[in-house]
């Protein structure tokens, strides 16, 4: 069912009809590129939409607040939502065709069937958000087997998130290029997320914390300090000096498959996730040693 037209952005909420429509862009010859989102867009996504209207031959952008990946004490009801600034921001950069499916046409009765990726999906924000990484492999290969994309875009800031997709598209042998595209930041570093709106000005003005102590930790790999103790150690004092900060954890790994690293060799990743009050937002770098 299509329920609009509107600027030649065909919006669409039922399964069936966004395959159809595809089929009939891949029979054309087009390339598909899928870009999938929660809403309540922000500069960070208009980066990926704009690289695959730059790449592939018809972009699919997916509105939907998947339910699965938030835990019982988590923010679903709260996630922030602005359909109509979406879909202007949608509008204005040319997508072709934007799915916003309701949860159930998603999760119809009797839903059973999960995806998970063993072990990665554990460790860091596994562990802050059980169940977390199951909800979204799940609605991510859903997406994957309607929209049947070419290329699907997914940004940096979520940096596990990417690596497990990587690993469930490579375990799965699904036939879609993941592309990961750079952290897009305020004036101050603060990484764009959705959940940026809850800050209070107080809180908004210390969440530069993350990135400060992320590039801290960047110098000193860059000046030959390899052992992540001492990073891990250096970031936590910086946190603690802020009194609105409370560390909740800092992960050095392997930026391949994000398994901790004992000592940093030529590259390394580091993550770090800070709650300020309730709200907690994540952010990560690539650092590379010199030596
Ligand atoms: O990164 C997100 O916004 C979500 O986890 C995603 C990939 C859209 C799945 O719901």
């Amino acid at each position: 069912m299509r329920i609009k037209k509107e600027n030649s952005v065909e919006v669409i909420a039922k399964i069936s009809a966004v395959k159809a429509a595809i089929e009939k862009q891949k029979s054309s010859g087009k390339s598909i590129g899928f870009v999938p989102t929660m809403g309540f867009l922000h500069e960070g996504h208009l980066s990926l939409v704009r690289e695959s209207l730059r790449r592939t031959g018809y972009t699919v952008v997916s509105i939907f607040v998947n339910p699965t990946q938030f835990g019982p004490k988590e923010d679903l009801q709260e996630y922030p939502r602005n359909l109509e600034k979406d879909m202007a921001f949608l509008e204005e950069l040319g997508v072709d065709l934007v799915f916003i499916p309701d949860t159930l046409e998603m999760y119809p009765e009797g839903f059973k069937t999960y995806v998970e990726v063993t072990d990665l999906q554990d460790n860091f924000e596994g562990r802050s958000r059980p169940g977390h990484f199951r909800g979204v492999c799940t609605v991510v290969l859903k997406f994957f087997e309607i929209i049947n994309p070419d290329v699907a875009y997914f940004g940096q800031k979520d940096a596990q998130q990417s690596v497990i997709i990587k690993k469930m598209v490579g375990d799965l042998n699904l036939d879609v290029e993941i592309q990961v595209l750079p952290t897009v930041r305020e004036k101050d570093g603060l990484a764009l997320s959705s959940r940026n709106v809850y800050l209070t000005k107080d809180q908004r003005k210390a969440a530069s914390i993350l990135v400060n102590c992320l590039r801290k930790a960047k110098n000193m790999v860059e000046a030959g300090e390899k052992d992540p103790y001492v990073i891990t150690k250096e970031m936590t004092r910086m946190i603690g000096r802020q009194t609105l900060a409370d560390l909740d954890y800092i992960a050095i790994v392997d930026v391949g498959n994000f398994e901790p690293l004992d000592k940093i060799k030529k590259e390394a990743l580091i993550a770090v996730a800070v709650y300020f009050g309730k709200v907690r937002l994540i952010d990560n770098m690539i650092v590379q040693s010199k030596e």
